[in-house]
């Protein structure tokens, strides 16, 4: 069984103060050990606040970002180590807006991949396509790529461990959500891609989560298709409420 996650990026949004509220705001209503993993990321200069909130609560913390290297000369970058010193337990890597707007290619997801299993984080890879590509009929093709070059070189046991976003990069941030069908049918050809890499065994335990545009009110449907184990929200995650309407659409 897949337990289902769901995740909350905040991107480059709220003061320290907002964060700490935000975050204190969805730990309250949470209990510990609730069903649905739960796991909130909040911009790196806050993760040490906001880990304090929530240290012993039943909701994880997760970066945006992280660099691959164990350190050194790398100005402006985060180390692995650095994560876990604060208590950091999930990483989101390949988020569309890193690879669209900061360029960030499948080999720099990979790399930074690596470096995260290697530290005992738990990554959230990013994948999906644009309209573009979508209008071309190149979704599945987009995906396959963007996993196989994301994934290279990890072992099945290590594909275990990693949770995949399929993000389409029209509904991020649009109101225009992927319908239960569209999304469905990729998370479907995702998991025969990681089968085919990893074996049905350990395809069968990846979470797959959906990204893009998920509200109260659209989550329900969404996250009741088969191969739909999550969600990876953006603005909507905003809000203690509508973070845990989300999380409320789960159906245990
Ligand atoms: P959104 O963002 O929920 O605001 O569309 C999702 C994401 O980028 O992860």
């Amino acid at each position: 069984m897949r337990r289902p996650f769901i995740a909350g990026n905040w991107k480059m949004n709220l003061t320290k103060a907002e964060a700490i509220a935000l975050a204190q705001a969805v730990a309250a209503k949470v209990g510990a050990g609730h069903a649905v993993e739960i796991a909130v990321c909040p911009p790196a200069v806050h993760l040490d606040a906001v880990a304090a909130v929530l240290k012993g609560t039943g909701v994880g913390i997760g970066a945006q970002n992280v660099y691959f290297q164990p350190n050194g000369a790398f100005t402006g970058e985060l180390s692995v180590a650095m994560l876990v010193d604060l208590g950091v337990q999930y990483v989101i890597l390949g988020h569309s807006e890193r690879r669209r707007i900061m360029g960030e290619t499948n080999e720099h997801v990979n790399a930074k991949l690596h470096a995260v299993l290697a530290g005992g984080l738990t990554p959230i890879v990013c994948v999906g396509e644009t309209l573009d590509e979508r209008t071309a009929n190149k979704t599945e093709d987009i995906v396959q790529e963007q996993l196989a070059g994301s994934l290279a070189g990890i072992t099945a046991e290590q594909a275990g461990r990693v949770v995949i976003a399929y993000e389409p990069v029209w509904a991020i941030g649009t109101g225009q959500v992927a319908t239960k069908e569209q999304a469905e049918e990729v998370h479907a050809a995702a998991r025969k891609m990681l089968a085919a890499r990893f074996g049905e065994t350990t395809a069968a335990s990846i979470r797959i989560q959906y990204g893009g545009s998920v509200k109260p009110d659209n989550a329900a449907d969404l996250l009741a298709q088969p191969n739909i184990d999550g969600a990876l929200v953006g603005g909507a995650s905003l809000k203690a409420d509508s973070f845990l309407g989300i999380v409320a659409g789960v159906k245990l």
